[in-house]
């Protein structure tokens, strides 16, 4: 039973849809105003009314049901209060028959595939990468929450001069053991020593470019090089990615889209797309007041725009989606505006379905600038490590009593969610600054709140002694009734976090029922009412459901 629907199909109103209407009523913010609000006044200027005669009228004509008792007017605005027990009745009833609004939804026969994450090779996996990993991690999970089937990919960053510079620089100053243990910052100091030395010495940068040629060429020793520098950065990524509960099903990266070229330039050629400037092949796409879209280097190379085609090419036939998603930072919104407009242009009629979801920097609180040339790096590794260290600490405090072993894990847990959901809980798009402090803050709008907050439920739920059964008649009340509602949005707010591409909805959300449930608790006496201690045990199951589409575990003790 959707009641905003409900409402909206029996308001009458000349001149506007139903999803006008719909996009216009709101939960009311108090409960004296109703459950469900209408403004009227955006529709004064089309009907020529003052606000507050619209809103009468609505009033006048609506006609009251069992699931609506009342309606007033108060100024512009038309409330309506909704018939409190066959409400909590409809909501009990679906949440016994089939878990609902918290249960996943059945396959929709629809695919999304997610490009995030995408690291470098031989790059450090930094405070940079948090943002696309959890976001995309996390939509992951929403959308197969909802029904998708949902292919993640990490388009490698693993092809390109840089790995000749690594090979020549590893070949004249490297040695196995060092790099072997010490990984991508091995790989990292290599790398900067060939920046530095290459400015006195102009023959390695033709070196380099002659060992990517050898790893285009398929050269044995430069592809084991390649492929053993591969190996190491994977293996450390993985760590992160497990520690987050991140995961891909395509590593498919720039280098694996190498002989997929020629289709691209053969649709390009036959639509006669390309023109030559300054001895390179380009798109031209002045009419849409953007810069050309480079293809093919002078020497004929490709370029990154080009892979990107490729692999959009591919992702079609491969994976048929119906939307194709990119989560990348928004340094890059003219790279993808370019890509899918020359993907319009080579008549790609499902070029519209590509989307770039962009998002801000991060950077860390009193932290320095970063510089990979430089070797200045705030590696994510560490900045979990910190956290999850700080935490154990706060835990220690807290709860001395636990053992050793289950303060490590909860360590865990807490630690790492509080990162991962200070990058999920502001809007996507402004730049966020790290701040341990801010992260771990138990009584902020942070993870560990959420997590207490569960901790808190499932505290209560341990000392009960009966089966908690909820009866409609004794949930009727402002503060439960209240609740109930709230917890009935669960489905709405994850699909609305999934049309916008933004877990943080869903994170406010989660915040809002702990902000109301903790209030209940101070107010109410829940424990020996069996119809608040089963509303307590919903309320545990919504956050640790909507924590875990947050990518994040909710222990029941901390
Ligand atoms: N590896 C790139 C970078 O670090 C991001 C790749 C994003 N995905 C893509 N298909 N272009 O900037």
């Amino acid at each position: 039973m959707n009641y905003k629907q409900h409402i909206v199909k029996k308001i009458k109103m000349e001149g506007f849809s139903f999803d006008e209407i719909l996009s216009n009523i709101v939960s009311a913010s108090e409960a004296t105003h109703g459950d469900y609000s209408l403004p009227c006044f955006s529709f004064a200027k089309a009907l020529k009314k003052s606000p507050i005669v619209i809103a009468n009228e609505i009033k006048e004509s609506f006609t009251l049901d069992k699931y609506i008792q009342r309606v007033e007017v108060i100024a512009g605005y038309v409330n309506f209060f909704l018939e409190r027990k066959s409400f909590i009745e409809s909501f009990l009833t679906e949440y016994n028959k089939n878990g609902a609004p918290f249960a996943s939804l059945k396959a929709n026969n629809k695919t999304i595939c997610i490009d995030y994450s995408s690291i470098n090779i031989a790059k450090p996996f930094h405070i940079g990468h948090l943002l696309t990993t959890a976001i995309g991690g996390s939509l992951y999970r929403i959308f197969s929450h909802l029904g998708y089937t949902v292919v993640g990919i990490n388009h490698l960053g693993d092809y390109g001069t840089q790995f000749g510079k690594l090979i020549s620089a590893y070949k004249r100053w490297g040695d196995k053991k060092q790099v072997e243990e010490g990984g991508i910052t091995a790989l990292t100091t290599l790398y900067v020593r060939f920046h530095d030395e290459a400015k006195n010495d102009k023959s390695l940068e033709d070196e380099a470019r002659k060992y990517f040629l050898d790893i285009e060429n398929g050269n044995k020793e430069a592809m084991e090089l390649f492929n053993w520098f591969k190996e190491l950065t994977m293996l450390e990524v993985e760590k992160v990615y497990k520690r987050l509960g991140v995961v891909f099903d395509s590593y498919d990266g720039e280098a694996f889209y190498n002989d997929k070229m020629q289709p691209v330039i053969d649709v390009l050629n036959e639509k006669n797309l390309l023109t030559v400037s300054e001895g390179a092949k380009v798109v031209d796409l002045e009419q849409f007041d953007m810069p050309p879209c480079l293809i093919l280097k002078s020497d004929g190379a490709s370029l990154y725009a080009t892979r990107d085609l490729a692999a959009a090419m591919y992702r079609k036939n491969k994976y048929n989606f119906d939307k194709n998603l990119y989560v990348v930072a928004y340094q890059q919104n003219l790279h993808f505006k370019q890509v899918f407009q020359t993907l319009e242009l080579m008549g790609y009629d499902w070029a519209p379905d590509c989307v770039h979801v962009p998002f801000g920097m991060v950077s860390l609180e009193g932290g320095l600038s970063m510089s990979t040339r430089e070797g200045r790096v705030v590696y994510l590794s560490d900045v979990l490590q910190t956290a999850v260290d700080k935490t154990l600490t706060i835990i220690k405090e807290k709860n001395p009593t636990l053992g050793q072993e289950e303060k490590a894990l909860i360590a865990e847990k807490v630690g790492v969610g509080a990162v991962v959901f200070m990058a999920l809980s502001s809007s996507k798009i402004k730049d966020l600054v790290f701040s341990y402090d801010r992260a771990l803050n138990f009584d902020g709008e942070t993870a560990p709140y959420i997590q207490y907050t569960h901790t808190r439920c499932r505290s209560i739920l341990a000392k009960s002694s009966g089966v908690a059964t909820a009866e409609t008649d004794k949930l009727t009340d402002d503060d439960s009734f209240a609740i109930i509602k709230m917890l009935s949005k669960f489905d709405d707010i994850v699909t609305t976090s999934a049309i916008k591409y933004e877990p943080s909805i869903l994170a406010k959300y989660l915040i809002d029922i702990c902000q109301l449930f903790n209030k209940y608790y101070s107010n109410h006496k829940i424990l020996g009412d069996s119809s608040r201690e089963a509303l307590t045990s919903i309320v545990a199951l919504a956050l640790k459901k909507g924590l875990s589409l947050l990518l994040i575990d909710a222990p029941d003790r901390m």
